[in-house]
């Protein structure tokens, strides 16, 4: 799991609580950037020497920035730094079922759909692709521009697939972490891991309507 720079950070913790909830073992890598968005949306500075503790309060929040609202066993997470290209999943003989990029700036969409290779993160999707696993990649930004969309069409030709961050209303939500538990749902979907985030739509308009 790559968590980049953009706005987001919500999506990411319930995509990784629903993991680890799955019984995933999950690799994770947060790039610099990302340390940004995560200072601006919930106050955290998240630090590598410390990354159980503060990943822990990250985890534990809810998208209200509500502290205390979830709990999440860590045991499972292995944490590499951004900037170490010599970690596990730089390899492709690392064991990795896939990747999931949540949020995805535009600037890791250009990264990884031109092979840059610029941090682990871009460097562990690249890889992701070559071995032909499941990519996933949540890219977050209004309006996109043609070089963002050209980016996300190479993309998609490669086998990832682009979820945008965008929530539907017609899961019932009545929250905030329950537009947010929609995109991370159908992040999940994409990749096969079973969870309960929203309630998927049955056919059932209720009320005899059209
Ligand atoms: C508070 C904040 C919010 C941002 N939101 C977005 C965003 O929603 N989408 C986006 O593509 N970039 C956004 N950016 C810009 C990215 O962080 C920037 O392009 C960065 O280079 C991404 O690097 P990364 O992909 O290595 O994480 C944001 C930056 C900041 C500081």
């Amino acid at each position: 799991m790559g968590v980049s720079g953009a706005s987001g950070t919500p999506y990411a913790a319930a995509v990784l609580r629903a993991l680890l909830a799955a019984g995933e073992s999950v690799d994770l890598v947060v790039s610099r950037a990302s340390r940004l968005t995560l200072l601006d949306e919930t106050g955290i500075s998240f630090r590598d020497a410390h990354w159980q503790e503060d990943l822990g309060e990250w985890l534990a929040r809810g998208a209200d920035g509500k502290p205390g609202t979830f709990e999440t066993d860590l045991t499972r997470v292995r944490y590499w730094s951004a900037g170490d290209l010599a970690a596990g999943p730089s390899s492709g003989s690392y064991p990795a079922k896939g990747m999931l990029i949540v949020p995805a700036s535009t600037a890791a969409v250009a990264g990884v759909a031109l092979g840059l290779s610029k941090d682990l993160l871009q460097r562990a999707a690249s890889v992701t692709l070559k071995e032909r696993r499941p990519l996933v990649v949540a890219v977050r930004e209004t309006p996109l521009n043609g070089q963002t969309l050209r980016h996300l069409v190479t993309l998609d030709d490669l086998g990832a697939v682009v979820v945008p961050t965008s929530p539907a209303f017609y899961a019932g939500a009545t929250h905030i972490q329950d537009l947010v538990d929609f995109v991370a749902g159908r992040a999940l979907d994409a990749v096969g891991v079973r969870h309960r985030l929203y309630r998927r739509w049955e056919g059932d308009l209720g009320g005899g309507g059209k």
